[in-house]
C-alpha cells in the first residue's frame, strides 16, 4: 500500500484519515475524564500538553509516514520534521487542539490533520471529538460534516458577523483585536482554533482573528477556502505555512472591511 500513495484516489486518502481520527477520538473520549498526565510547555502555565497530545502525535505522524513515505510532517509536539519549504507532500498535525479545554472543560477540543502538495491545499480534517463530528474535504471534493456536504458560505458584512477572537490578545489589550471586537455583531472566545474553524464551516460563526501556528490553521484553511471564505494574514496576503501568522478568516465583504480597519 505504501508504494502507491501517488496513485491512491482522493476519496481513499480522505477515508483513511477519517478512520484514523475516529479511532483517536474514541480513545480521547475515554481518556478525557481519567488517564491524563498534564504538564506545561515553555515555562508557561497556560500552555498545556498531555500524554494524549504526545501519543496522538507520535501515532499520527507514523501513520502518515507509512501511508506516504515521501511525506514531510509539521506537528506541534516534536515528532515532526522542520521542512525548509512547501515542496512535495507536506502534512500538518495538531494532535489535540484546545488542550486547555480538553483538560478543564472536557469538551470543545479537536484533532486536526491537513495535506498540502507543492503548497496547494489538498485535504483537511477536523474532528470535534466530543460532538462526534468530523469536518473533511478540500477543493477537489468539497467539504463534508460527517457524510453531509456543506454549502458555500453566504457573504455577510462585518457588522453582521459573529467572530471568534483570541482571548490572549484581548486580555493583553491588543488594540487591533479590540477594534475588531467593537466592529462585529458579537465576538466569542472558544479556546480552540479547530472548534472555531468547525463552527465557521458549519455557518455558526462568520469569522476568526487569532495568532496561530501552522498546525492550528492548516486544516481549517483548506476547507474554509473551499467554501468561499477568505483566509489571509492581516495584510490580506497568503499565510506563511511554515511559521505563526496573525490569521483572518471571514467572508469576502467582512474581509475587505477588516483588512481596511487593521490598516487604519
Ligand atoms: P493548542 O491547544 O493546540 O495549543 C486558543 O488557545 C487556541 O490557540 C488553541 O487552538 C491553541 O492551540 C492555540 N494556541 C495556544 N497557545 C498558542 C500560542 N502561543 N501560539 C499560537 N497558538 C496558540
Ligand atoms: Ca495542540
Amino acid at each position: 500500500m505504501t508504494a502507491d500513495f501517488k496513485s491512491m484516489s482522493l476519496a481513499a486518502v480522505d477515508q483513511t484519515v477519517v478512520g484514523w481520527l475516529e479511532q483517536l477520538a474514541t480513545q480521547a473520549r475515554e481518556a478525557v475524564t481519567h488517564k491524563l498526565t498534564v504538564s506545561t510547555k515553555g515555562h508557561d502555565a497556560r500552555n498545556l500538553v498531555t500524554n494524549v497530545d504526545r501519543s496522538n502525535e507520535e501515532w499520527l505522524d507514523q501513520q502518515i509516514r507509512t501511508l506516504d513515505p515521501g511525506a514531510k510532517v509539521v506537528s506541534e509536539e516534536g515528532f515532526g520534521d522542520h521542512p525548509a519549504d512547501m515542496s512535495g507532500d507536506v502534512w500538518f498535525v495538531d494532535p489535540i487542539d484546545g488542550t486547555m479545554n480538553f483538560v478543564h472543560e472536557h469538551t470543545d477540543f479537536a484533532i486536526m490533520v491537513a495535506w498540502y502538495r507543492d503548497g496547494e491545499p489538498k485535504l483537511g480534517w477536523i474532528i470535534d471529538v466530543m460532538a462526534h463530528h468530523i469536518f473533511h474535504g478540500g477543493p477537489e471534493m468539497g467539504v463534508f460534516e460527517n457524510d453531509q456536504q456543506l454549502p458555500k458560505q453566504p457573504d455577510v458584512n462585518l457588522d453582521q458577523a459573529v467572530f471568534a477572537l483570541s482571548g490572549r490578545h484581548l486580555m493583553q489589550a491588543d488594540s487591533s483585536y479590540q477594534e475588531v471586537g467593537r466592529s462585529v455583531l458579537a465576538f466569542r472566545v472558544l479556546g480552540s482554533a479547530g472548534i472555531t474553524f468547525a463552527r465557521i464551516l458549519a455557518g455558526q460563526l462568520n469569522g476568526y482573528y487569532a495568532e496561530l501556528q501552522p498546525w492550528d490553521f492548516a486544516a481549517g484553511q483548506v476547507m474554509a477556502k473551499t467554501l468561499g471564505l477568505e483566509v489571509t494574514n492581516v495584510d490580506g496576503k497568503p499565510l506563511d505555512m511554515l511559521s505563526s501568522n496573525a490569521v483572518i478568516v471571514t467572508t469576502s465583504s467582512a474581509h475587505r472591511e477588516v483588512i481596511t480597519l487593521l490598516k487604519s
